[in-house]
């Protein structure tokens, strides 16, 4: 009995200041300071509150501090505010656009239905870049935009740049290229965020054209990246360029098989002259000797106009214009008795006939084979990836043949 009653008392807990002191030598002194003004001997004055107070503040911000400048929670907040890029022109000087930028918002604003790739495509000086960052302002949330620079050993910093943070803090910078290491931050981030608000982020890859000449693997890895993570439609990409070339090596992947396109065109004749009368103060008699002179695609509206502002007359704008048109012919090997001066005239005369011509036809002219496609990517003829046609590329080039008719003109 004695015995059982013993066994069933229940046992003493020994005092907190006992466990306590049982705890790990390591963390023995930090503990029993932050707890001292518990121990039992030690009865907790307003001084040991307030020095309690000021460490758990501390940790506490040290910690918050640390987590707000963690990789992942800084590149986390830039994609969701996303890059919104700088645009180039004072707003004053904009002309609107509103069916480009309509369109545009549509493609950054990812929908249910949304196809994971898109090229946004027009010629050099269409505005492309000025349309998207336009749009940006307005739907740029959850969109990275990256410029791809001219020096392409710069495209990891900028990409890095595009979600606000330097390539050298990024993990794995060192053992990597930085721009794959920018890139997989990226696919991160893209994961995360599909995660957390059941949309895909959206990249827009600027200017690629920079990237198709001598670094094609990497535009081939941005692509694949898109379809890699396509199965669970992280992200959405869209690919900006001007050039004939790159189009085609996008849609030359089996995999990449319904490419959507967006082309951005020039300014019709109405838009042109009242673009260079309400934001260029230009006289409509003048505006009109302009447009025939450079067509709609603004960059050549814009320069056309400053040359005029400037003090030139119409007759110097002309001359400037057949000299930039002729070194454009030579360097696409136009000029008679140069590479491609046969097949180029016959595929001129028949587009001064047609305006258009399907890319398929061009076998036709002067025994035209794919090797020939050089003289696609120079800015003589433009392409249309969507209907695969191309036509002259502007009211410039056509002006300089019909100067030049004796040697372009059947
Ligand atoms: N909507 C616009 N209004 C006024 N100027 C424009 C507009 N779009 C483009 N520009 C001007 O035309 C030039 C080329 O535009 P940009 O967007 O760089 O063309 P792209 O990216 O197609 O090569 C720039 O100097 C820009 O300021
Ligand atoms: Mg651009």
């Amino acid at each position: 009995m004695h015995f059982r009653r013993r066994i069933l008392q229940p046992r003493l807990l020994p005092p907190l200041s006992q466990v306590l002191f049982i705890q790990p030598s390591r963390s023995y002194a930090s503990s029993t300071f932050l707890l001292s003004p518990f121990l039992p001997f030690s009865r907790p004055s307003p001084k040991h509150y307030i020095k309690i107070f000021i460490a758990s503040g501390f940790l506490l911000s040290t910690s918050l501090i640390l987590y707000e400048n963690s990789e992942n929670r800084r590149i986390d907040k830039a994609v969701r505010k996303g890059t919104l890029p700088e645009l180039d022109i004072s707003s004053d000087k904009y002309y609107p656009r509103p069916q480009v930028l309509e369109q545009l918002k549509k493609i950054f604003t990812p929908q249910k239905n949304s196809r994971p790739y898109y090229i946004i495509y027009g010629k050099h000086g269409i505005g492309k870049s000025t349309s998207i960052k336009m749009a940006l302002k307005e739907v740029g949330q959850g969109v990275i935009y990256v410029d791809i620079p001219l020096d392409t050993n710069d495209f990891g910093k900028s990409f890095a740049k595009a979600m606000n943070i330097t390539v050298s803090d990024l993990t794995g910078y060192n053992k990597n290229e930085p721009w794959k290491v920018a890139l997989n931050a990226f696919e991160r981030a893209a994961k995360d965020y599909k995660a957390k608000y059941g949309r895909p982020l959206v990249i827009i890859y600027d200017n690629v054209d920079r990237l198709i000449h001598k670094n094609t693997q990497i535009l081939d890895i941005l692509q694949s990246s898109v379809t890699e993570c396509d199965i669970k439609k992280n992200y959405i990409a869209v690919f900006v360029g001007s050039e004939y070339l790159f189009p085609q090596r996008m849609s030359s992947h089996g995999y990449w098989t319904d490419l959507d396109y967006f082309e951005i065109g020039d300014l019709t004749e109405n838009e042109s002259i009242d673009y260079l009368s309400t934001k260029k103060n230009i006289k409509v008699a003048e505006a009109n000797k302009i447009y025939e002179l450079t067509g709609g695609c603004i960059e050549d509206l814009e320069i056309a106009a400053d040359d005029l502002i400037s003090g030139q007359s119409i007759e110097d704008i002309k001359q400037r214009i057949k000299m930039d048109v002729e070194h454009k012919f030579r360097d696409a090997k136009l000029f008679p008795n140069e590479k491609y001066y046969e097949t180029g005239r016959n595929i001129i005369n028949a587009l001064l006939k047609s305006k258009e011509l399907c890319l398929t036809e061009l076998w036709k002219y002067s025994n035209y084979s794919d090797s020939d496609n050089e003289i696609l990517s120079k800015s003589i003829f433009a392409y249309h990836p969507e209907t695969h046609k191309i036509t002259l590329q502007s009211k410039s080039i056509e002006y300089y043949i019909r100067e030049n008719a004796k040697y372009y003109i059947e």
